[in-house]
C-alpha cells in the first residue's frame, strides 16, 4: 500500500454493499465530492530549487499541543461498520503517528472508550448539537471530562442532504451500531432512516444556540462546514477560535464549491490569528501541500481513512496518516515550504 488510493478497491471489497455506500457515498450528483478532488488536481506547484531547508518535517502546534503532521483524522460517525474495533482502531492509530483524532457524536463507542485508547494522544470532539438542550450540554461536560481538547462543532448538516447512493444500496445503520453517545435518545440518524430524518428536521440549530454552547464550555471551538467568509467572520466573533473549511467531503450539499476554492478568501478576511483548517479531497502530500500554501494550519482526511481502517484495521489507518505525512515532506524537500515567499503558488492564488 504505498498511496491513499491503494486502500480504496480493497476496502470496497471487505466492506459489505452497505456500508461501502454509506463510506463512499456523497449527495446528489457526487458533484461537490468531485470537486473537492479536481481543485487539487488543477493546482499547480511551482518548486524553488537549492533552497538551504535543513529538514522536510511539518509539525503543526493545535492549542497548545504539538504535533508530529498537519493531518488529523476528520470526524467519521458509525465506524463500527468499517471495523469491529471501531473508533479504537483510530484513537490508537492517531496516537502511534502522533496525530489528533476528531471523534464524532455518532460514534459506535462512548467518547469515553475512545479517549481511554488515546495513549497519550490529543483527541477532539465533534458536536453535533441536539435538539435537547440538556443532552446538547451532558455531551459537551462529558468530552470535557474525558479529556478531549477542543470541540468541533459540526453546522453544515441541519439535514442530511440527498443521499441517493445509500438509498439505492438500501443502507440501515444496523441496530447493534447504534451510536452509543446518545444511547436511544437520538434526535440523529443515518440518512436513508425516515425517522432519523424527521427527527434531524425538528432541529436546526441557530446561531445563537452555536454562540450559547461557546461561551458555555472551556474548550476552544471550531466550527466544522464554514464556505463563506462572512459565516467564518461570525464564527470568530462570537467566540470560536477558527473554521473548518469544508463541504462535508460532498455529503450534504451538491453544487456547494470545493472546499480548497474557499480557502484562501475565509484565510485573508479572518487574517492569521484565527485556527482554519480545511477537508475534502486530500489524497497526497502534494495536496496537504497546496492547502497549507494556501492558508490551512492543518488538514483532515476522512474517506481514504477509514478505507485503511477497513482494510488493516489501527496499523493500515496509521499506515495512511504515515503515508500523506512522508508525501508532504517530500513534497516540501522538492518545492519548499508552504506559505514561503520563496514558493509561487499559481491557479487561483
Ligand atoms: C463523514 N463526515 C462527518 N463529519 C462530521 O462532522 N461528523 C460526522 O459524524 C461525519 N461522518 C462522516 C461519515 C463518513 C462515512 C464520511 C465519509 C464522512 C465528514 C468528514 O468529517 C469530512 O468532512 C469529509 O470526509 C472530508 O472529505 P474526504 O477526506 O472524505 O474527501
Ligand atoms: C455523514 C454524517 C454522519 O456524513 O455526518 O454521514
Amino acid at each position: 500500500m504505498v498511496a491513499l488510493g491503494d486502500w480504496e478497491a480493497l476496502a470496497r471489497d471487505r466492506l459489505d454493499p452497505q456500508a461501502w455506500a454509506y463510506l463512499s457515498g456523497h449527495a446528489g450528483d457526487g458533484v461537490t465530492a468531485r470537486r473537492n478532488r479536481d481543485a487539487f488536481r488543477a493546482a499547480t506547484i511551482v518548486p524553488r530549487v537549492l533552497l538551504d531547508e535543513r529538514d522536510a518535517e511539518t509539525p503543526v502546534e493545535l492549542f497548545g499541543r504539538r504535533i508530529a503532521m498537519p493531518i488529523l483524522l476528520a470526524p467519521v460517525a458509525h465506524q463500527g461498520l468499517f471495523h469491529p474495533m471501531a473508533e479504537r482502531a483510530s484513537a490508537m492509530a492517531a496516537a502511534a503517528v502522533d496525530t489528533i483524532l476528531v471523534a464524532s457524536t455518532l460514534s459506535t463507542l462512548p467518547l469515553e472508550a475512545i479517549a481511554a485508547a488515546a495513549d497519550g494522544g490529543g483527541q477532539w470532539f465533534q458536536l453535533y448539537p441536539q435538539a435537547d438542550r440538556g443532552l446538547t450540554d451532558e455531551l459537551v461536560a462529558r468530552a470535557e471530562a474525558a479529556g478531549f481538547e477542543a470541540l468541533v462543532i459540526t453546522v453544515d448538516a441541519p439535514v442530511f442532504g440527498v443521499r441517493n447512493v445509500e438509498q439505492r444500496a438500501g443502507f440501515r445503520l444496523p441496530p447493534e451500531l447504534a451510536p452509543a453517545n446518545l444511547a436511544g435518545r437520538a434526535s440523529m440518524a443515518t440518512s436513508s432512516d425516515a425517522d432519523g430524518l424527521a427527527a434531524l428536521l425538528a432541529h436546526r440549530p441557530t446561531w445563537a444556540e452555536i454562540e450559547r454552547i461557546v461561551a458555555s464550555t472551556r474548550l476552544p471551538v471550531l466550527l466544522k462546514g464554514i464556505l463563506h467568509e462572512a459565516d467564518a467572520e461570525r464564527a470568530v466573533a462570537i467566540g470560536a477560535a477558527g473554521v473548518i473549511v469544508s463541504n462535508h467531503g460532498g455529503r450534504v450539499l451538491d453544487l456547494a464549491p470545493a472546499a480548497l476554492d474557499r480557502l484562501a478568501p475565509i484565510r485573508d478576511r479572518l487574517g492569521r490569528d484565527a485556527i482554519v483548517l480545511l477537508d475534502g479531497g486530500i489524497r497526497r502530500g502534494a495536496d496537504v501541500w497546496v492547502a497549507l500554501d494556501r492558508g490551512a494550519d492543518a488538514v483532515m482526511v476522512g474517506r481514504p481513512a477509514m478505507e485503511a481502517l477497513a482494510v488493516g484495521g489501527p496499523l493500515g489507518v496509521a499506515r495512511a496518516l504515515a503515508t500523506l505525512a512522508e508525501e508532504t515532506a517530500i513534497t516540501v524537500a522538492l518545492a519548499g515550504r508552504p506559505g514561503d515567499e520563496r514558493t509561487v503558488m499559481v491557479a487561483g492564488r
